[in-house]
């Protein structure tokens, strides 16, 4: 089973240990923990916000970082701006308040970007690499996560109608024993290079160079993502959903108005920390990679 159901309705516990449990161990393993009955109910004031237009044009989806405050990527201003970064706000508290609560080993895990992504995804043109309906795992450019940090995120869909519609993959380890051949070598002087000149955030390890190699390798073969395991998923309106998308391949083939909370986790707080992608590739590649 590729998804793991839950019948929540709250986006708080307490929840049993049986329940936490089963969401730890199904996560770890590469499967999507999925919450059919979990909306993330706008307010009248905010249905306004289910327009494309909201984005500036150039950036695939509006962000928030809630350290700073700071919203990109969004053509609203003023009082609107504030409301619409109130409301991604809100999700974003929510997805983190119900995964502490669902996952109580992973208490303090890092809180990134949040994001609302209002563009219909099957109509955006994209460059291979960009293109996220293409079976992948996450790997960002400029986010190094060094000695192998988890790349988890929550997603609602909030559109009035239409499925998210998904693809996942093969399990990590089988996409990972295919593609390694074709890894490019890790450069140690070009990552502190990159670091120095700040295109990355401190700086790469062979890990993340890894990672990249691999997301890129996947998205520009072909015949892989015509032949390769496909399983698909649709997530209506008014659910939520959990994943590790740095493990499970996955691909976005259709839908708008989502929202989407990324989260950071050292791998030492797992239950399970050999299912980690960076083990998983040390263990095929016989090399330590960060
Ligand atoms: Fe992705």
């Amino acid at each position: 089973m590729i998804r793991e159901e839950f019948a929540l309705s709250e986006w708080h516990g307490p929840f049993d240990a049986a329940t936490q449990a089963r969401a730890l161990a199904a996560l770890e393993k590469g499967q999507v923990l999925y919450f059919p009955g979990l909306a993330f109910p706008l307010g009248e004031n905010e249905r306004e916000f289910l327009d494309p237009a909201l984005t500036d044009g150039k950036a695939k989806n509006i962000s928030l970082n809630h350290t700073t405050g700071k919203l990109q990527g969004t053509s609203a201003a003023g009082e609107k701006a504030e409301r619409l970064a109130a409301m991604i706000e809100r999700f974003g508290a929510g997805a983190t308040r119900l995964v502490e609560d669902l996952l109580p080993g992973y208490a303090g895990l890092e809180r990134a970007r949040t994001s609302y992504r209002p563009v219909e995804v099957e109509d955006r043109p994209y460059s291979v690499i960009q293109d996220d309906r293409l079976l992948h795992i996450d790997a960002f450019p400029s986010r190094p996560m060094q000695a192998g940090r988890r790349i988890l995120r929550f997603f609602s869909n909030v559109a009035p109608s239409g499925s998210r519609c998904w693809e996942v993959g093969e399990p990590f380890e089988d996409f990972a024993r295919r593609f390694a051949p074709r890894v490019k070598p890790h450069l140690p002087g070009q990552s502190w290079l990159f670091a120095r000149l700040g295109v990355t955030r401190g700086q790469r390890s062979a890990y993340d160079e890894t990672m990249l190699s691999l997301h890129d390798a996947a998205k520009r073969d072909s015949r892989y993502q015509k032949n390769a395991p496909h399983t698909a998923l649709d997530f209506p309106p008014g659910s939520s959903w959990l994943v590790y998308t740095d493990q499970v391949l996955h691909a976005a083939l259709k839908g708008e108005f989502a929202l989407e909370q990324t989260f950071h986790l050292d791998i030492a707080k797992m239950a399970e920390p050999q299912r980690a992608p960076i083990k998983v590739l040390e263990r095929l590649t016989g090399r330590r990679l960060a």
